[in-house]
């Protein structure tokens, strides 16, 4: 496997061996790294599966990314705003600072409370971290959801979470135009009394309906004192819930807390992206996600970074927006995801050599496999073979990296399509169904097996779902759901989920959600979803579709009532690619449909065991289509 020897030149084995000799006392020393009001009696209370992070500390987070600053960064940028539309907005410490404290005075005025949840549905606008920063200072719970959530999903995740105000905007751009972002919400609370107000902000300016729930954000601010203290909180308060994607029925709330998460942070950040004063960092991801959590809202400002925030589509109004926008904040560190990447490397070299991107000095890549001609390309398109680039494997439930080449503590040699190694204080293996070490090179299931301070808390008022889908499978470990390998230089490599969830450009979608939806059309019987591979966005979905006997409507009718069936229950990112109708679907004897055919038909593996299988013809039907998806395939390449 070809390396490359790439690195900054940090060399700080002392933190590696410190982590390794005790991965307690070495994360209690990174915690003094932040802003404690009072210090912790004991760095982990360790009760499996449940961890408390720095147990007796008081801490803050909006305190920690805004306040902390005021002495020696009032006036430096901390968000450099972008619109779509080419507008721009440039936000200091001070600005950021003055502007929460506001909104907390506002939530507090409408007698918002620590614990209390806040439901956030916003466009990436500078008014999204200060609304999520205006919770934390309070000790109410954030639980922003992404902006292309359909009003059902919305209204579950509001109704689950019993959010008392949402925070929302009259309209938001993507690719020119406009998305009603308030008639979702009206749509999606009509009947949850539990929500007393809706706070809007008007960005698009479009024609909204107003109710006795709803506000404007302005005429709040315009009348409020700009001076709020943040609460000292434990250092397990709930920081957010945010809405993932799992193998089981709804979306479930994975709950971070305060201390833990942000040391994870602030030491990943360090670590990763080697941070300097001097940065303009760009991550590309939206908020409604955990990497817009963790690193476009609270590291950056965590470290009083510069950072630039853009509202719309990578490539709108076209395809050299992201490299016009490097050249013209003069971005060092920019992070992105391989579905990105793809989508700008079909359109050649010659548009991002059209701009200059000399001020780059390192790229990240996030949420999904990048593949080693990808990152070839990245590595010297983009950054002109003098940037390290960071493949950095998380999820939403670790809070924050776990796996990544970390050129801030130490160079070693890049491997394009590695994640290189986990973090300092991590313990991390590739296990068999039982549990064992697999040998090197040998595909497997990764489990980490010490707690750290990112970890999720738990799923939002369900511990019991937390326990057996993280913490039993295997006994005291984690099971993040996803294939790895380590090679013999104890490198890792990601392949994917190993479970019945699908990644398509990077955006974490159930199977089992989506099936749910496609099987409450009135027509349809049974239905079976699946990934696919996919040049751009990695895998794009495919689903399978029986019938209700007697139906005699017109296929392409019931494709179009699916598909908006599915835009309007989950969203326009669970679309499929293609629906099937099939006669019947690979079983067992005992009736469980064979999810691990499906994927082994679509990835073009061997199928494997099928003595349990029911009706074999059920396979003959599948592979067809399969055989189909892949003559097309390669046709078009
Ligand atoms: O399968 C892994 C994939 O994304 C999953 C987590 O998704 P989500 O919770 O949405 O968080 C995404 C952003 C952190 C993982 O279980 N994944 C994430 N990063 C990588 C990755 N797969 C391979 N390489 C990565 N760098």
């Amino acid at each position: 496997m070809s390396e490359i020897n790439i690195g900054l030149g940090n060399t700080d084995t002392e933190t590696r061996r410190d982590a390794e000799s005790d991965f307690v006392t070495f994360w209690g020393k990174q915690a003094k790294n932040l802003f404690w009001f009072s210090t912790w009696e004991k760095i982990l209370d360790w009760n499996p599966p449940f961890a408390k992070w720095f147990v007796g500390g008081t801490i803050n987070a909006s305190y920690n990314t805004l306040d902390i600053h005021q002495q020696d960064k009032a006036d430096k940028p901390a968000i450099l705003w972008e619109g779509e539309n080419g507008e721009s907005r440039i936000l200091t410490y001070k600005e950021m600072w003055i502007k929460v404290q506001k909104f907390t005075n506002i939530l507090k005025s409408l007698g918002v409370k620590k614990g209390d949840r806040i439901t956030i549905y916003l466009p990436m606008i500078p008014e999204l971290p200060i609304s999520m920063l205006a919770c934390a200072r309070i000790g109410a719970i954030h639980t922003v959801i992404f902006s292309g959530f359909s009003a059902t999903s919305i209204r579950d995740r509001i109704d689950d979470s019993k959010s008392k105000i949402v925070i929302t905007a009259d309209g938001g751009y993507r690719r020119g135009n406009v998305i009603k972002l308030k008639e979702v919400i009206d749509e999606a609370i009509k009947d949850l009394d539990f929500v007393q107000n809706v706070i809007v902000v008007e960005r698009a300016k479009n024609k909204i309906n107003l109710s006795s729930k709803d506000m404007f954000w302005n005429e709040l601010m315009n009348d409020v004192s700009d001076t709020c203290v943040a609460e000292k909180l434990d250092s397990s308060h709930p920081l957010y819930i945010l809405y993932t994607s799992g193998t089981t029925g709804k979306p479930k709330g994975v709950l971070h807390g305060t201390g833990g998460y942000l040391t994870h942070l602030y030491s990943t950040f360090k670590w990763a992206f080697d941070i300097r004063d001097s940065d303009v960092f760009f991550c590309t991801a939206d908020i409604g996600w955990v990497t817009g959590h963790s690193y476009v809202v609270y590291d950056p400002l965590l470290h009083g970074a510069t950072q630039v925030m853009y509202e719309g589509a990578p490539d709108f109004p076209d395809a050299s927006r992201m490299w016009e926008i490097i050249q013209k904040y003069h971005v060092t560190i920019f992070y992105t995801t391989p579905t990105t990447l793809r989508m700008f490397m079909k359109f050649g070299d010659s548009l991002p050599n059209s701009f200059d991107l000399s001020t780059l000095r390192l790229l990240g890549s996030v949420g999904e496999p990048i593949n080693p001609e990808v990152w070839k390309w990245y590595f010297k398109v983009i950054g002109k073979e003098k940037c390290p680039i960071i493949d950095t494997w998380w999820q939403t439930e670790t809070g924050g990296m776990m796996i990544s080449a970390l050129p801030g503590l130490e160079t070693i040699p890049l491997k394009p399509g590695s994640g290189t190694r986990p973090i300092p204080g991590l313990d991390v293996s590739v296990v068999d169904e039982s549990g064992n070490d697999v040998p090197e090179n040998t595909k497997g299931f990764l489990v980490i097996k010490n707690p750290w301070p990112g970890m999720l808390l738990t799923l939002w008022g369900d511990d019991k779902k937390y326990r057996d889908v993280y913490w039993s499978k295997y006994k005291n470990c984690y099971y993040p759901g996803d294939y790895a390998l380590k090679d013999a230089d104890g490198y890792f490599w990601l392949l994917g989920r190993a479970d019945d969830v699908l990644k398509v450009s990077g955006h974490r979608i159930g199977t089992a959600e989506l099936e749910s939806c496609i099987v409450s059309h009135s027509d349809v019987a049974e239905s079976a979803v699946c990934g696919v591979s996919d040049e751009i966005k990695g895998e794009a979905i495919i689903a399978f579709v029986v019938l209700k006997q007697n139906v005699i409507k017109d296929h392409i009718i019931l494709e179009k009532e699916l598909l908006i069936k599915i835009r309007n229950d989950i969203g326009a990112i669970a679309t499929p690619k293609q629906i099937y109708f099939v006669t019947k679907l690979p079983k067992t004897r005992s009736g469980k449909i064979m999810r691990r055919l499906l994927k082994a038909m679509s990835s073009n593996e061997t199928i494997g065991d099928v003595s349990t299988l029911e009706d074999g013809t059920a396979v003959s039907e599948i592979q067809s289509v399969f055989d189909e998806i892949q003559k097309s395939i390669q046709k078009s390449n």
